[in-house]
């Protein structure tokens, strides 16, 4: 039998850089539901794992021989700064989190870039009291964050709230219920939408809304609260929220869904932006299209205005999803460590956050 065996003798490894290319390989793989697994990831070179509970990484996998990006969150905490772990929902019909279901097997290597990410309750002064709102695979961040409080020994009053379709589906429910009985302060309460037959769960059913929430957390309005999940849940959080009068200055939010970016409808500014702002041709080369972006517009918002659907997920230069090879043309970008320098020499762009400074084509 082998295991990942770090030297625990040897000076502490260095730390992990968000600037330096990274290959993590899986060294364990754990089914934690019917379509739910973690892979945990050791790097190649030893690492001390600083990031902040919340953060993501960015992998970058070659399936059927094109390069895809994807960002998943590490469910896992820093606390424990040898091994990082992500935990991945299997989507119907999505490549990566079916590759990795299918074929990630412990041994094999992932190129990976980060720490990203401002979702995290370490990254901003600690607050009397949280509310921790989960939906579905969006419990990983704020797993991260209870993981890490846990570890320190905080005493942090916090109700951690898990939304799942069906008890099948609830994620970390062990684990939790162990931190919560060494964390007086923290209080857990499940939600499932539907019960699963022969289950002996005795949770909440049905959907979250205000009078739930009150019964859960009746001292809500004075928390800080955290919310991940899928889009639906959170609009749905936040809008019961805003109509209690929470302050709104005190919700944070992570998504992991692909549809934020509205694509920008032209109003008046934009029709007087559009006869005095120059523009420049976008082509995309293998799918045969054109539109034109302004000087002063990213080339992604432009596509979507344009009806065209380029990958994406951030919208800020953050995880890398949109990252394009740049076949011709002078673009002015404004990152947030989504790509690296050397990837910007070799004429890689952010459509996302890029902007023309000339007609541009893409090997797109
Ligand atoms: C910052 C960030 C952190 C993320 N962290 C995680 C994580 O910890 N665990 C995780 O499983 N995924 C996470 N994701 C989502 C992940 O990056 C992929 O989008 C997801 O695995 C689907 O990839 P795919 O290639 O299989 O399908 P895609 O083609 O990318 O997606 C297919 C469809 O499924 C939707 N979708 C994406 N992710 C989910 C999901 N988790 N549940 C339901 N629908 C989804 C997309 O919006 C899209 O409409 C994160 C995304 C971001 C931006
Ligand atoms: S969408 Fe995240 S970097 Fe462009």
């Amino acid at each position: 039998m082998t295991h990942f065996a770090p030297d625990f003798a040897a000076p502490a490894s260095p730390p992990w850089s968000s600037e330096q290319d990274e290959t993590l390989r899986c060294v364990h793989i754990r089914q934690e539901t019917h379509d739910v697994k973690t892979f945990v990831l050791a790097a190649d070179n030893p690492r001390s794992f600083r990031y902040l509970p919340g953060q993501f990484v960015t992998f970058e996998l070659e399936i059927d021989g094109a390069k895809i990006n994807r960002c998943y969150t590490l469910s896992s905490t820093p606390t424990r700064p040898d091994l990082v772990s992500i935990t991945v929902k299997r989507v119907p019909g999505g490549p990566v989190s079916n590759w990795l279901h299918d074929h990630l097997r412990v041994g094999m290597a992932l190129p990976a870039m980060g720490p990203s990410g401002e979702f995290s309750c370490f990254k901003v002064p600690a607050a009397k009291s949280y509310l921790f709102m989960s939906g579905g695979s969006g419990v990983t961040p704020l797993m991260s964050m209870t993981r890490a409080l846990h570890d320190l020994g905080s005493d942090a009053d916090i109700v951690f709230v898990h939304c799942a379709r069906s008890p099948a589906d609830i994620l970390f429910h062990e684990e939790l219920t162990l931190m919560a009985r060494n964390m007086p302060q923290l209080r857990l309460a499940m939600v499932c939408e539907q019960h699963t037959p022969g289950s002996n769960y005795a949770g909440h059913l049905g959907r979250m809304d205000a009078a739930r929430l009150a019964h859960i957390a009746p001292d809500f309005l004075q928390r800080d609260v955290y919310t991940c999940g899928p889009a639906p849940f959170m609009g749905a959080v936040r809008t019961l929220l805003d109509k209690a009068g929470f302050d709104m200055l005190r919700y944070r939010e992570e998504s992991f869904s692909f549809e934020s970016l509205a694509p920008a409808t032209p109003d008046n500014t934009d029709i007087l932006k559009t006869e005095t702002t120059p523009s420049y041709q976008i082509q995309l080369q293998k799918m045969g299209q054109t539109f034109s972006c302004r000087s002063d517009q990213p080339i992604l918002q432009a596509a979507a205005a344009a009806g065209l659907r380029l990958p994406f997920s951030c919208s800020s230069g953050a995880c890398g999803t949109c990252k394009t090879k740049k076949i011709s043309g002078q673009v002015e970008i404004k990152h947030a460590g989504g790509i690296r320098q050397r990837e910007i020499d070799q004429g890689w762009i952010l459509p996302c956050c890029s902007k023309p400074l000339s007609d541009i084509t893409l090997d797109k």
